[in-house]
């Protein structure tokens, strides 16, 4: 058997089988030559797609059909069955296609479709002359490729602060801090993409100025770009430590590339670190840094980690967690300076430490719209179109403050998934669309081998119910408001995740 067969599982789709062993709503995945094929049933039509999500290779065998798509299982992507086009981020990418065959009860998969090209560029009616998107993080990028995939032929710029292209911010905290993935995996696409796409990228450049009557962006250099639609994407940037001390250049915040790389320089050198602040990025970096063989302290105001997102009992999960994994943690304590190496703290006592990286929270980039004049509110004000007090200035990402149709308040949320989709759903009114904005909001965390995914928005809730059990990794957590699931917080039950996304998708406020 050649080499690569031998990996293959299932059956020879190519052979057929029966349609009475794949139900609607049934997948069975099985192989054709040397690709592993997924076979679903759907309510309207037979597939054949690749098993294999484009985001991080998830199983999409073991995702949610629903309608003509499937959703995969690890961070809710989602895939149209008929064409393969990834409908919903964090996915960019299509998955392949095969053709089917369907005789006497007996469905067969034919050869692989060609993938489709990206739709026709046209100029068509009310599509502007000039985009504008101003940051290159999840939100720009996304939009940017939404733009061209719908076939936006004219001028379209991305500016951004960042020296590099757009790349993976989540593996900042994760894998790629934690040595565990090659550089390569980092950027969102190489620079041919951009090229090949004609997205015109001026890197390190930040606006300085947004001037919507006259609909122009001023960059630092003077510059003045005309747009006739522009979405502003300037992402969040941590809150800086300000005790004393706080400046020293083994003192990091993580945002950039640039801070990631620079951590994991000082962690080479490094014995021992300090995490202060015990939040999703701060926690994900102790657990980098345990995997560089650092000692790792952490230090927090908290009583439990992650209790205001989490709940109590997740907390202490996740407190466990990770001194099981050998970190030590400082809660219900303060840095309150830094001398030289050593980390003062109020409770008394301090710890010496090569490497201190501060995860307090971030706060939304908000100049530019402040001093544009658009309606602010903790965040910059949209529509349920992502269209800002200011026609033709759309937002999107870490700083837009939308209506949420689910909880029926407006929120907005620092998540990855919600920064895409938003970038995508701001290009298609961008080109005169008119798609509101209605997704669930959902974030994944990674602590060592220990996902954690959250579906909904429950800044507050009456109860937390508990499905599973928790300290066995393997767990469903409902907090509910006013009687109904606002979010749900889940450890490998992503199917169970997946549906109840679906839940609230269908649950308006
Ligand atoms: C280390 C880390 C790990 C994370 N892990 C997760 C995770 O596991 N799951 C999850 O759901 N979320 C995670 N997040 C949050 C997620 O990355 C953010 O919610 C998301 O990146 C927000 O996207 P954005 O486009 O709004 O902003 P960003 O991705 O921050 O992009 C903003 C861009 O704007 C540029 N910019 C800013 N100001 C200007 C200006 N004036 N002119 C031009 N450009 C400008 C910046 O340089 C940057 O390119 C993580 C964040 C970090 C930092
Ligand atoms: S692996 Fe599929 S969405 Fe991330």
């Amino acid at each position: 058997m050649p080499k690569d067969e031998a990996k293959l599982t299932g059956p020879d789709l190519s052979q057929g089988v029966p349609l009475a062993d794949l139900p609607v709503g049934g997948k069975l995945v099985g192989h054709v030559g040397k690709d592993e094929v997924l076979l679903v049933r759907a309510e309207d039509g037979i597939f054949a797609v690749s098993p294999h999500c484009t985001h991080y290779h998830g199983p999409l065998g073991e995702g949610l059909v629903v309608g003509s798509t499937v959703r995969c299982p690890w961070h809710h992507a989602c895939f149209d069955l008929r064409t393969g086009e990834a409908v919903e981020a964090p996915a960019i990418d299509p998955i392949a296609c095969w053709e089917i065959e369907q005789r006497d009860d007996v469905i067969a998969v034919r050869g692989k479709r060609k993938r489709p090209g990206p739709r026709p560029r046209t100029n068509g009616a009310g599509r502007p002359e000039r985009v504008a998107i101003v940051g290159g993080g999840a939100a720009g990028f996304a939009a940017a490729e939404m733009l061209r995939r719908n076939g936006y032929q004219n001028a379209l710029v991305m500016l951004s602060a960042d020296e590099s292209l757009p790349y993976d911010r989540p593996n900042l905290s994760k894998d790629y801090l934690a040595g565990t993935i090659p550089f390569e995996y980092v950027p969102l696409k190489t620079e041919r993409f951009y090229k090949e796409n004609d997205i015109e990228t001026r890197l390190g450049q930040a606006a300085v100025e947004l001037d919507p009557t006259a609909r122009q962006v001023v960059l630092e250099s003077g510059e003045r770009l005309p747009y006739d639609r522009l979405l502003l994407a300037t992402g969040a940037e941590p809150v800086r430590l300000t005790v004393p001390g706080a400046d020293q250049p083994h003192v990091h915040t993580l945002r950039s590339l640039a801070d990631c790389q620079s951590i994991i320089q000082g962690a080479e050198s490094s014995r021992r670190a300090v995490v202060i602040g015990a939040s999703f990025i701060g926690l994900e970096v102790a657990a980098a840094l345990r995997g560089r063989k650092l000692e790792v302290h952490v230090v927090a105001p908290d009583k439990r980690p992650m209790e205001r997102i989490l709940g109590p009992d997740m907390g202490d999960f996740i407190r466990t967690l990770h001194e099981v994994h050998g970190v030590v943690f400082h809660l219900e304590d303060k840095a309150i300076a830094l001398d030289g190496k050593a980390v003062r703290l109020e409770q008394g006592g301090s710890i010496e430490a090569d490497l201190v990286v501060v995860g307090i929270g971030v706060r939304p980039r908000l100049g530019l719209a402040e001093n544009a004049a658009l309606k602010l509110d903790r965040g910059v004000v949209v529509n349920q179109y992502l269209e800002t007090s200011a026609p033709g200035v759309y937002a999107a990402g870490d700083i837009a403050r939308w209506p949420d149709p689910h909880s029926g308040q407006s929120i907005r949320v620092e998540h990855w998934v919600v920064a895409e989709r938003q970038g995508q759903t701001a290009a298609l009114n961008m080109l005169g669309g008119s798609k509101p904005f209605e997704d669930v909001p959902f974030f994944w965390s990674q602590h060592y081998d220990v996902p954690i995914n959250y579906v909904g928005h429950a800044e507050a809730w009456d109860e937390i119910t508990i499905d599973g059990d928790i300290a066995s990794k393997d767990c469903l957590l409902r907090f509910k408001r006013n009687g109904r699931v606002a979010a749900v917080a889940s450890i490998f039950r992503d199917l169970e995740s997946l549906k109840a996304e679906v839940a609230m998708e269908h649950a308006k406020a």
